[in-house]
């Protein structure tokens, strides 16, 4: 082998490690960081609901929450990409978000059009129309992506 090729061999070498490796671990840390962002999501919406109950919190506090919701809705834009699926780890998104890309963005978009109106709201001090958006986001967003983009907890 001349030098040449046995570098050429090398970089090839390096470049199927790379391939073949990257993939695996992107995916878990992928699936890692989605589901901290779903979490997040998760802990404001509950913070906002257990604030207009009246069970806790601080209704000062409200708007925060809301405006935290919006960026995370746009955060998770970008919590979705290729080789996070429940092929590349343990995850509960279905196949249906790559498969469907379209119908997909229709669901995250809704997301954060839903959430900027909340926070709107929120901002105003519209209490009442916040809880009604509440109502909306939960419909619109979060139960119109769970219902086709989730799976079921086992
Ligand atoms: C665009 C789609 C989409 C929207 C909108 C969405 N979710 Fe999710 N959510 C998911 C998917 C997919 C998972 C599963 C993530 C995984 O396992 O990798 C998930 C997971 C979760 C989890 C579990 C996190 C964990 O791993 O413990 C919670 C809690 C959650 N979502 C709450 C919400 C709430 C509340 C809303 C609305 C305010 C919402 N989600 C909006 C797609 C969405």
């Amino acid at each position: 082998m001349t030098s040449m090729k046995k570098t050429l061999f090398a970089a090839i070498a390096v470049a199927l490690m790379a391939s073949i490796a990257t993939p695996t671990f992107a995916g878990k840390g992928d699936i890692a960081y989605r589901q901290a962002v779903m979490k997040a999501v998760g802990g404001h919406w509950g913070a906002m609901k257990t604030i207009l109950k009246g069970q806790g919190g601080d209704k000062k506090d409200f708007a925060g929450h809301a405006h935290a919701l919006n960026e995370l809705a746009r955060v998770s834009l970008h919590a979705f990409p290729k080789g996070s699926s429940q092929k590349d780890g343990k995850t509960r998104a279905l196949d249906a978000i790559w498969e469907k890309p379209a119908d997909f963005k229709k669901v995250a978009d809704a997301f954060i059009a839903e959430t900027a109106k909340l926070a709107e709201m929120a901002k105003a001090g519209d209490m009442e129309g916040a809880a009604k958006q509440i109502g909306m986001t939960g419909k619109n967003a979060c139960g119109a992506c769970h219902k086709p983009f989730r799976a079921k907890k086992k």
